[in-house]
């Protein structure tokens, strides 16, 4: 079995750094074409396009923040103006937020975290599956997270929008089918990047995050680059509306390996 995205024109969004970055090289590599969003971050999301153009791939990056309607047409305008479509969307675009319980959140930072990871992932969605829909091709592969599903204290915003793209995932994935275009979502673990560095830069944070994870380490951003790969390959070709959960573990309740 060989897996090829050969000639297939890719979208990942918050491709400058961590596990966005992981899944622009991966479809790179296995030779889609690939065109790199970021935000706040351009010359992260131009290098990153660079390494891609290095390795012989073709690759461009695209500035756009995807919780606004009007930058995110002006990208899609753009891929077309390169490619003349797309067939392969990543949202992938999101962030935790800063952690307080529900009482104390500021209002404007939950919303906001909202706008990115839902509304986000809605928007590029709306453009994506219009063009594969009236082509009756590609695929949109929503990242999530185990905490689409695994409640976290003082994440209120983060866990209901990763809860909302799931749904999301299964409801688009049903409208789409019929023109043969796949919808689905990878949810990644505890996976070692900038995100998530105040947990595995301290001892203790690191020693109390492995007691939740079987696998008993971190996963690495390669991997879930690679398992994007796979899933928006024709490999996955009869795979749709699920999540796929990428986790060492993480969903297994590994407390539950001690007694019940
Ligand atoms: C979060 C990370 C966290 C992981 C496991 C991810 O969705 O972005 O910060 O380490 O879930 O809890």
């Amino acid at each position: 079995m060989t897996i090829t995205l050969e000639g297939r024109r890719a979208l990942v969004t918050g491709g400058s750094s961590g596990i966005g970055e992981a899944i622009a090289r991966a479809l790179g590599a296995a030779g889609a074409k690939v065109a790199v969003n970021c935000n706040s971050h351009p010359e992260q999301g131009e290098a990153v396009a660079q390494s891609i153009r290095d390795q012989g791939g073709q690759a461009f990056s695209v500035q756009a923040d995807v919780s606004n309607p009007e930058a995110v047409a002006a990208m899609f305008k753009r891929l077309e103006a390169e490619w003349g479509g797309i067939d392969i969307l990543v949202n992938n675009s999101g962030m935790d937020g800063k952690p307080a319980p529900v009482w104390e959140i500021d209002l404007e930072s939950w919303r906001k975290v909202i706008e990115v990871n839902l509304f986000g992932a809605f928007h590029c969605a709306r453009e994506a599956l219009g063009r594969m829909v009236a082509q009756k091709s590609g695929v949109v592969l929503n990242i999530t997270s185990v905490h689409e599903e695994i409640a976290w204290s003082g994440f209120s915003a983060y866990c209901a929008s990763k809860a909302g793209v799931s749904m999301m995932t299964k409801t688009l994935a049903q409208e789409a089918a019929p023109y043969g275009v796949r919808v689905l979502a990878l949810a990644p673990g505890a996976i070692k990047t900038p995100i998530n560095k105040n947990v595995w830069d301290n001892p203790e944070g690191l020693k109390d995050l492995l007691n939740k994870i079987p696998l008993n380490r971190m996963g690495e951003a390669s991997e879930i680059g690679n398992m994007a790969v796979v899933l928006v390959s024709d490999v996955a070709a009869y795979l749709t509306g699920r999540t796929v959960v990428v986790d060492g573990g993480m969903t297994d309740y590994p407390d539950f390996a001690h007694g019940g």
